[in-house]
């Protein structure tokens, strides 16, 4: 398979839009043979992909809410207009939406949470909102108007009537009417408002954010099983505190911040979490089993059988080590090396022949983890 690509500046867009204002791409990718609006609704009855439908009832401004896995019935009594049909994690289970991902190595893959893709017939959308993270809307099939409107936080009201996230107010800055090959780009926390014009897909490529308090609090449990609980709060040499013995002093939240400072500005520390952490996969209930092989068997096999990625299993490195599916793997294979194992779909034996080499130890522990598999 060719590798899709998008047309933008990358550098350009990192230093102006990323992270900071929408921008709308004309006709950046190529949308012909992606996935289609009767894979996709196949895809929602499979009970192990994660979907939703949503419809509006236009005469009484009220929106409807189901949860997948959908049936043939669950769609016929949907009716023409005022519907969507959402569909996580599609780059999981079409080998042509997630080859999109690789149009976006201008950002670290890491940060990529996956594509969703929504069907949406005249009307249909899921309203006005917000995300927490980045998205990048690619206009597959018919034509949507997306508006876009404030900055949200905190403080921005949602609807607590409603069984979907709509914001009470949508102060409407922009609008465009998007057809195939166009893509926006929108910053975390900017309202925005999709509404099909005719049958429409488009594909979400939505990024992983994570809050603060989840970053300190996975860290913590991190901690929890790599430090003594022999280290501990000391405060030798304190001062005679009988003036105000129950008084928390500056001086004890120093040395608590000393402490919190000793892990976090263990670079080697961080790093080694922060792989695990962000390599988690997206659905940690569905691990492959791709069987328990010996080296030996496993290299004749290999032979005259291509390994596959497996597409769910997230990757990631740092120096020589890998991070596969939230586990870290010391190698001696070179950035380069790792660089380029990250990011194959598919592996041949003849392009890694060297006997025991570093490559094939590697490919040999990850399918023993689930990450890659043999086909059949
Ligand atoms: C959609 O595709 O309908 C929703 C995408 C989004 O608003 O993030
Ligand atoms: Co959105």
């Amino acid at each position: 398979m060719t590798r899709p690509s998008i047309k933008i500046d990358a550098d350009a867009f990192l230093s102006t839009y990323w992270q900071q204002s929408p921008q709308l791409m004309r006709q950046a990718f190529d949308p012909k043979q992606l996935i289609s609006g009767d894979e996709l609704a196949g895809l929602s009855m499979e009970p192990e992909v994660e979907s939703r439908l949503i419809k509006r009832l236009p005469e009484t401004d009220e929106w409807l809410l189901r949860h997948g896995p959908f049936s043939e019935e669950d769609f016929a009594d949907l009716g023409p207009e005022n519907w969507t049909l959402l569909v996580q994690a599609v780059d999981h289970w079409i080998p042509e939406v997630r080859a999109l991902l690789s149009a976006f190595s201008f950002l670290p893959q890491w940060r990529i949470d996956d594509i969703m893709v929504s069907f949406a017939t005249k009307g249909g959308g899921v309203g006005p909102h917000f995300d927490q993270y980045d998205v990048f809307l690619l206009q597959v099939e018919g034509t949507r108007e997306w508006k876009t409107g404030q900055l949200c936080d905190e403080n921005s009201e949602l609807d607590d009537q409603l069984p979907v996230k709509i914001l009470t107010d949508f102060a409407e800055q922009d609008s465009w009417v998007m057809a195939p090959g166009d893509i926006l780009y929108l910053p975390p926390a900017f309202a925005h408002w999709g509404t099909a014009l005719s049958d429409s897909l488009t594909l979400s490529v939505g990024f992983r954010a994570p809050a603060h308090s989840d970053l300190i609090s996975d860290f913590g449990h991190f901690l929890a099983s790599k430090v003594s609980d022999f280290n501990r709060y000391s405060d030798p040499k304190i001062a005679n505190r009988s003036s105000a013995a129950h008084e928390i002093l500056p001086e004890d939240i120093a040395r608590l911040q000393a402490v919190l400072h000793e892990y976090a500005d263990n670079g080697a520390l961080l790093t080694n979490w922060f792989g695990q952490y962000m390599t988690q996969p997206k659905y940690g209930d569905q691990a492959v089993d791709t069987g328990d092989w010996a080296f030996d068997e496993f290299l004749t096999h290999w032979r005259a059988n291509p390994i596959y990625r497996n597409a769910s299993s997230r990757l990631a490195f740092t120096g020589a080590v890998l991070f596969v599916d939230g586990q870290a793997m010391v190698t001696d294979l070179s950035p380069d090396q790792l660089n380029s194992l990250c990011d194959n779909d598919c592996f041949n034996y003849a392009a890694n022949t060297e006997t025991e080499s570093s490559v094939q130890k590697v490919l040999w522990t990850l399918i023993n983890l689930g990450a890659v598999f043999f086909e059949g």
